[in-house]
């Protein structure tokens, strides 16, 4: 059994957490959105700052809550990459300086590979292959999960991310940041059929259209231009309506895509991961399509969708059990393909 203390500080959370290969032992999330709220988006300066007031009280937060001592304590890792640099650093730095002081194993672990682990935290009997619908703020993809550290994306977004587009679409309603969960309460409350809306299909150009890959970015501009309408007909905008079938309109279009690339590979089972994951309307349309596709889908707890650590140290946890380890020199990476992982780790004698 492999101990580990992890530490995730890619965006606008301060995240630690103490876990035993697939079970938390402790998880410690210190939000900042109060503080980006005031500017409609995470401000990278702020964020670098806020990780380094909060990081070193989350550390010992992590260690009481898990009633732990760093004798305890069998490895310590962090996000690396993808996110932002000067928060990223924050945590990597407290990481490789925690394994020098104590003499312990270091892991760098990617962003995106955590949000797979995830599903773990709740499901510990999964095991590749599988696939996974991964829909954050900053990525939206379909990966092909073949074994720890090796990944194949097969689909993906060819421009705004899911919940990119849920933050935009939330922005232009008036709604504040972050979008996702204000668009998912407020959609409860409305039509979803209201609007017809474009799912954003992707051309092949032999003709045809992608099977997996989507785009957000029309969709965006498609509610922009039906608010405008909206409010040049004079008319109140009906905004849990658009909300509803914004929410409806992207709930389908990833739903349709993660069914066809589980049925064209073979794969009986789509986990979920990202901040989206946690959206309402996704969870229904996938779960309801996979039903009749006799399909397994796995959506970790809510608090596993979004930024934490717990899920970074089932990953370092797994990774360490292959013997895998990072060296101290290793840096942050503000974009790196999840397919790039091993390059995190020493090769294996
Ligand atoms: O995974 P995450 O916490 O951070 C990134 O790695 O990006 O995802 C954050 C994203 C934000 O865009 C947020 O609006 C979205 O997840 N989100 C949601 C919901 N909760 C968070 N989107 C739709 N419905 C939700 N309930
Ligand atoms: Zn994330």
């Amino acid at each position: 059994m492999t101990t580990v203390l992890a530490i995730e500080t890619s965006c606008d959370e301060t995240a630690v957490a103490i876990v035993n290969n697939r079970k938390v032992c402790s998880s410690i999330v210190a939000s900042q959105i109060p503080v980006h709220q005031q500017y409609g988006g995470v401000v990278p300066e702020v964020a670098s700052r806020q990780h380094l007031e909060t990081i070193n009280v989350a550390i010992a937060q992590a260690l009481k809550q898990a009633q732990l001592d760093w004798g305890q304590i069998d490895a310590i890792a962090a996000t690396c990459a993808p996110g932002l640099v000067g928060a990223l650093l924050v945590g990597l730095t407290a990481a490789k300086t925690l394994a020098m002081v104590h003499n312990k194993p270091f892991l760098g672990v990617h962003h995106l590979e955590g949000h797979i682990y995830a599903t773990y935290l709740s499901e510990s009997s999964l095991n590749p292959p599988f696939l996974s619908l991964l829909v954050s703020g900053g990525h939206t993809s379909l990966i092909f999960v073949k074994d720890c550290g090796n990944y194949e994306t097969l689909g993906q977004t060819r421009d705004d991310a899911a919940g990119e587009a849920f933050d935009k679409v939330a922005r232009l309603l008036k709604l504040g940041y972050p979008g996702g969960p204000v668009i998912d309460k407020l959609a409860q409350q409305g039509n979803p059929q209201a609007f017809a809306l474009p799912e954003g299909k992707v051309s092949l150009p032999g003709g045809g259209f992608h099977r997996y890959d989507a785009s957000f970015s029309g969709l965006k501009t498609a509610v922009l231009r039906l608010v405008q309408q909206l409010e040049k007909d004079g008319g109140q905008v009906p905004v849990a309506d658009v909300a509803a079938s914004f929410q409806e309109t992207v709930a389908r279009s990833l739903t349709k895509r993660a069914i066809a690339c589980a049925l064209d590979y073979g794969l009986d089972t789509i986990a979920i991961g990202g901040g989206v994951a946690a959206n309402s309307g996704l969870r229904k349309n996938l779960q309801a399509a996979a039903v009749k596709h006799n399909l397994r889908v796995l959506f970790p707890p809510l608090k596993f969708c979004t930024d934490n650590a717990a899920m970074i140290g089932c990953a370092a946890a797994d990774h360490l059990s292959h013997g895998h380890t990072s060296p101290l020199t290793l840096g942050v990476e503000s974009r790196l393909a999840l397919t790039q992982v091993m390059k995190l780790y020493h090769p294996l004698e």
